[in-house]
């Protein structure tokens, strides 16, 4: 039984990144990601290079197999990610550049009907911005990060995205995105208090959120409290959002050799991780819960994570082994469903 029917049985849905990559190569990850998600984000496919790779020309071609796939499989599919200050191709950075606000605003608001228009009745579930909140460290004096549609069209972009969200799709789950708010790195609190602002804000304007996504890539080099992330969660369900973690995944430190003689104590330290941050926000109302993939070998973090060994070892990140095998993570999350 895999952890789609053990998660579904609680009221939660468990699912997965997945990857054009990978999906459809190997019969074994095909039916592991049938098994065990109830729901896909594809990964890289739902990113505005991939949606409208050149102006005015919007394709689901990179997009469809996963969606045909999660209809042969009877799972639903959340769109990651319309607002973002990367993965767009030049063409954007082009007209973005010494465009005037009202013109950078047409462009966002384009990319966002002309997707919807695609999507919609399919993908019921969009993360509408990633990665607004700037790192308090990077930007000690403001709140939102000095990315692309930030410059151009300033503050508001975040609210114009929401807005012609909604009027592209009434009926879509609109979903903010961002890290940095899950673990206890210093400046945190920081960072959370940023997104309660901009949350509070948005409630009061009537702009159309309605769920928090937590990305959840846990640093084991940084503790986890439960308790100030608790808090946090509750102050945003206060507000009448639902949060989800949408990307969990666990980062080992870097500069480590990674033995194998060690993997029996690293996949307990990973387990033990995925376990309190996923059982925290199951206490505090959240009813969604993605890993950024689903077996080791395609985890982002093999090129992003710098814990790499030179002989190719992969990070052991994600809920299943390269043979598709459980790990303990895998039984961390059942146990927390
Ligand atoms: C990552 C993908 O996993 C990579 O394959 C890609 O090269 C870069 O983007 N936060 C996000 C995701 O919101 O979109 C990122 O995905 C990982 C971090």
């Amino acid at each position: 039984e895999g952890l789609r029917a053990i998660a579904a049985r609680r009221g939660i849905t468990y699912g997965a990144a997945a990857s054009t990559r990978w999906l459809g190569r190997d019969p074994a990850y095909d039916a592991a990601l049938a098994r065990e998600a109830a729901i896909l984000v594809p990964e890289g496919e739902g990113k505005w290079d991939s949606l409208q790779p050149r102006q005015g020309q919007f394709t689901l071609r990179e997009m469809e197999p996963i969606l045909a796939f999660a209809d042969r499989h009877g799972q639903a599919v959340r769109g990651h990610t319309l607002g973002w200050h990367t993965a767009m191709p030049r063409w954007v950075w082009a007209a973005l550049d010494g465009a005037p606000a009202a013109r950078a605003a047409a462009l966002l608001e384009a990319h966002i009907l002309g997707v919807l228009g695609m999507t919609r009745g399919r993908i019921r579930d969009w993360d509408v911005v990633n990665e607004a909140i700037a790192d308090p460290d990077l930007l000690p004096d403001q709140d939102l990060r000095d990315g692309a549609w930030w410059r151009a069209i300033g503050p508001g972009w975040i609210d114009l995205a929401f807005q012609t969200a909604r009027a592209a799709d009434p009926e879509a789950r609109l979903v903010i995105n961002d890290y940095g708010l899950e673990a206890d790195w210093p400046r945190a609190a920081e960072k959370r208090a940023r997104m309660l602002r901009l949350l509070r804000g948005m409630r009061e304007r009537g702009v159309p959120v309605q769920a928090l996504g937590i990305q959840a890539h846990m640093p084991l080099d940084q503790p986890f409290s439960p308790a100030p992330f608790a808090a946090f969660l509750r102050e945003v369900r206060g507000m009448g959002l639902e949060v989800l973690l949408t990307e969990l995944d666990v980062i080992e430190p870097a500069g480590q050799p990674l033995r194998d003689a060690d993997i029996p104590a690293r996949d307990e330290a990973v387990a033990a991780r995925a376990h309190a941050v996923v059982s925290t926000a199951l206490a505090e109302g959240c009813r969604m819960v993605l890993t950024w993939g689903l077996a080791d070998p395609h985890s982002w973090l093999n090129a992003w994570a710098p814990a790499r060994r030179a002989d190719g070892a992969v990070v052991r990140a994600l809920p299943l082994d390269a043979q598709y095998r459980r790990k303990p993570f895998w039984h961390a999350l059942a146990r927390a469903f």
